[in-house]
């Protein structure tokens, strides 16, 4: 038998569960963090709160479980970058949050090397990214200490290694997709050539050990939140995806041992490196998903998430959203895009904006998966969903409305540590293979489409229209 503590510190809070091969999972755990959105797009997390909920949640769940553990996983945010002491550990900067869009002046000075970014890197010269934050981070924050994502900081905190895993560097945009290294060339167009950069390790390798959870155990199953889940569903295979509806939502294909560059707008990554083979992922983003419910939450239409479904309208009535609330991503990049609602009259309801938003959110998945199939070679026929939003059976309804295609829900709450548990089994055991060590697993539910394929191509002409204008109106005069 073999027990990991899994831990998945994502933006809205750490998850950490135990999970082990005989009893499944036996303990979770939950800090909450709440960033601060500032103005001018900024996004914000206190570094000392990360630390202090990845051990606040890690110990809370080894101390449920009341068994020992075999290894330490994590899941990363995949972009969040901060500067810190290297001798002592300290923050010397706050972490600048993926969703954070300063670093958008950085990009527009780079525009003539988009080309050559997008060629080598597989990405999209855009804030998004770690290292455009990376840049503005020192240029507007601090010069002093190393700057990193979020993962180094915290593995450095359990183990006292420099390292990041692959899927994590790959999504910088100063990593060479081919050859899975830092380029060089590349950190210099950023100014960031004299920095030091961590060591890239695979994801089933043992990095170090921590005490911080009780006794000494080895540390591994470091991988990006998004790529771990695409592991959990099982999507081992060339052509599978999965799409995750957390804080944003995130659509994944594996593209097997080749770096497909999309031709369709999307983004290419390291999906994980195990077995010492590196596998990719193209991968599509809608930036707030969780957070546009908390949209709805912060002005008083709903109390909790919980309200959706008995809220949302049946029909929206015409009014029409594009929950662009931090600029849209993939195939758009406009990072200056705004939210737009329209379609209103005096007779519209908050039930009909709830439903809006919502299907607002399942009309931005669509698109990424026509996309997606457009990259792997052959449209995608289903979607594997995972994430706290796949609760709301409304918006799951709409996916399958809007996309016309069934909605298979994973049936697990913890996709994401349990893709990193995964992960870790390999490392501790070589002779596991990620097939092993995932599983098969059912749909809890599957939603099968309602609209007529009219009403869905209707609907969704009139909402790439809108989001085409909202796209247009972030551009700069
Ligand atoms: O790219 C950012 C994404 O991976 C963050 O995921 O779970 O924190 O919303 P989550």
């Amino acid at each position: 038998m073999t027990t990991i503590l899994a831990i998945d510190q994502g933006t809205s809070g750490t998850k950490a569960i135990v999970v082990d091969t005989e009893d499944g999972t036996v303990a979770i755990a939950e800090e909450a963090i709440r960033p601060s959105y500032l103005p001018g797009g900024g996004v914000e997390q206190n570094p000392q709160q990360l630390l202090a909920s990845v051990l606040t949640a890690g110990r809370r769940a080894v101390s449920m479980a009341g068994r020992p553990i075999d290894g330490v996983a994590l899941a990363n945010q995949g972009e969040t970058v901060l500067a810190w002491d290297e001798a002592t550990g300290t923050p010397l900067s706050p972490a600048i949050v993926w969703q954070d869009r300063r670093a958008e002046s950085i990009c527009a000075e780079l525009t003539e090397h988009s080309e050559v970014l997008a060629q080598r890197t597989g990405l999209v010269l855009d804030p998004y990214f770690s290292a455009p934050k990376m840049a503005w981070l020192r240029r507007h924050l601090t010069r002093d200490g190393v700057v990193t994502t979020t993962d180094t900081w915290l593995v450095h905190h359990l183990t006292g290694e420099f390292v990041t895993d692959a899927s994590t560097a790959s999504r910088s945009l100063i990593f060479d997709l081919d050859s899975a290294a830092w380029d060089g060339q590349l950190a210099e167009m950023f100014r960031l050539g004299g920095e030091r950069m961590p060591r890239i390790v695979a994801s089933d390798e043992v990095v170090g050990t921590t005490r911080a959870f009780g006794q000494e155990t080895p540390v591994a199953g470091l991988i990006v939140d998004q790529q771990a889940a695409l592991v959990a569903e099982a999507c081992l295979e060339q052509g599978t995806a999965k799409c995750t509806y957390g804080t944003g939502a995130f659509l994944l294909a594996n593209t097997g041992p080749d770096a497909v560059r999309s031709s369709a707008g999307l983004t290419t990554s390291v999906a994980w490196q195990t077995a010492g083979q590196t596998l990719y992922c193209v991968d599509g983003q809608v930036y707030t998903v969780a957070s546009a419910v908390r949209w709805l939450q912060d002005l008083g239409l709903i109390q909790s998430a919980t309200e959706l479904d008995s809220l949302a309208a049946a029909d929206a009535e015409g009014v029409l959203c594009v929950p662009a609330f931090a600029g849209l991503a993939a195939p758009r990049w406009a990072p200056e895009a705004a939210a737009s609602l329209s379609g209103m009259t005096l007779a519209t309801r908050r039930e009909h904006l709830v439903l809006a938003v919502l299907q607002g959110i399942a009309a931005q998945v669509t698109e990424l998966a026509d996309l997606v199939g457009c990259d792997v070679g052959r449209p995608l026929n289903r979607l594997r969903a995972d994430g706290g939003l796949t609760n709301s059976a409304a918006l799951m309804q709409a996916q399958a409305d809007i996309a016309q295609m069934p909605v298979d829900i994973y049936p697990n709450a913890h996709a994401t540590p349990l893709g990193a548990a995964a992960l870790a089994r390999c490392a501790l055991d070589p002779a596991m293979s990620l097939e092993e060590a995932v599983g098969d697993w059912q749909p809890s539910t599957v939603y099968e489409p309602r609209w007529s394929e009219d009403r869905a191509q209707q609907f969704r002409t009139t909402w790439a229209q809108a989001a085409t204008d909202c796209a247009s109106k972030g551009d700069k005069p």
